[in-house]
């Protein structure tokens, strides 16, 4: 259901009600996430699915989060909802002070604007723009952006900014994607399946690009992966099945990508 969605969440517009807090993430700052009771049943005609069963999850500031489960356990359902891409059904998730489950739907846009950035398997790249051109789509609309230059040294691709997507591999795109997801600065950088697409070696490209950002930038990252090698990155491992979180363990030593064996 998202993925098209990723080339609209762009625009910014000065900011709503949101809690100033410190990098660091003190004892005083809320958590970025707190969910609550959270529950989503899609209804399809007479099929009703229960994607998500009572999730309760609290995603503190900085933190790098991967969420791990089968298929159909309710991973991408719960980053959308996160992400103010879909809504629950039951329960409360909120953003800082903002109560996402009671926003409407151009709060929630607004939100996804101002605060989120998405990264998807495909990458969703404009083929007849440029790389600069396809991140000039968010910094012309936002209110902050880093330099698009910034947000292409971030990723390892200035050499790169004038080429068009069909110029580029794989890797390298989903690393465009990553740029222009955080060039207009996000709180949260949700990624799904990130490296879904790509081989063993360059999905770690593109895994170290995102934990660099997560360390350097402070965004809170949260990344599904079917791979559970790519856990020792993180500081949790949320475990979901059929809807519900069967786990929750921090990792007291967090691996680089170039340590992981997949
Ligand atoms: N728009 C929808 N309408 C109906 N059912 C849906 C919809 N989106 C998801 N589902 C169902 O909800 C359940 C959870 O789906 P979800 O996409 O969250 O799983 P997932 O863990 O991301 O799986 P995968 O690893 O295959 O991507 C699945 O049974 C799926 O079929
Ligand atoms: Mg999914």
């Amino acid at each position: 259901m998202a993925p098209g969605a990723a080339r609209l969440v762009t625009n910014a517009v000065p900011s709503g009600p949101m809690p100033i807090e410190s990098p660091g993430g003190e004892a005083a700052a809320p958590p970025v996430f707190q969910v609550r009771g959270l529950s989503k049943v899609y209804r399809t005609g007479e099929v009703e699915v229960h994607a998500l069963r009572g999730i309760d999850l609290e995603v503190r500031r900085g933190e790098f989060i991967v969420l791990l489960g089968a298929s159909g356990s309710g991973k991408s359902t719960l980053l959308n909802i996160l992400g103010g891409l879909d809504v629950p059904s039951s329960g409360t998730v909120r953003f800082g002070e903002r109560d996402l489950s009671a926003a409407g739907e151009a709060e929630l846009t607004r939100y996804r604007r101002e605060h989120v950035g998405f990264v998807f398997q495909f990458y969703n790249l404009i083929p007849s723009l440029t790389v600069r051109e396809n991140i000039a789509l968010v910094t012309d609309i936002v209110s902050d952006p880093m330099p698009i230059d910034e947000s292409l040294g971030l990723v390892a691709l200035m050499p790169r900014r004038d080429h068009f997507p069909s110029q580029l591999s794989g890797g390298e795109q989903q690393r465009v994607a990553i740029a222009r997801a955080i060039v207009k600065r996000p709180e949260v950088l949700l990624c799904d399946e990130p490296t879904g697409a790509l081989d063993y070696e360059t999905g770690k490209l593109v895994l170290d690009v995102i934990a660099r950002i997560n360390r350097e930038l402070g965004t809170t990252a949260i990344v599904i992966t079917h791979n559970a090698a790519i856990a020792g990155m993180a500081d949790r491992v949320v475990r979901l099945g059929d809807g519900r979180i069967l786990s929750i363990e921090s990792n007291p030593h967090k691996l680089s990508p170039s340590e992981l064996k997949w």
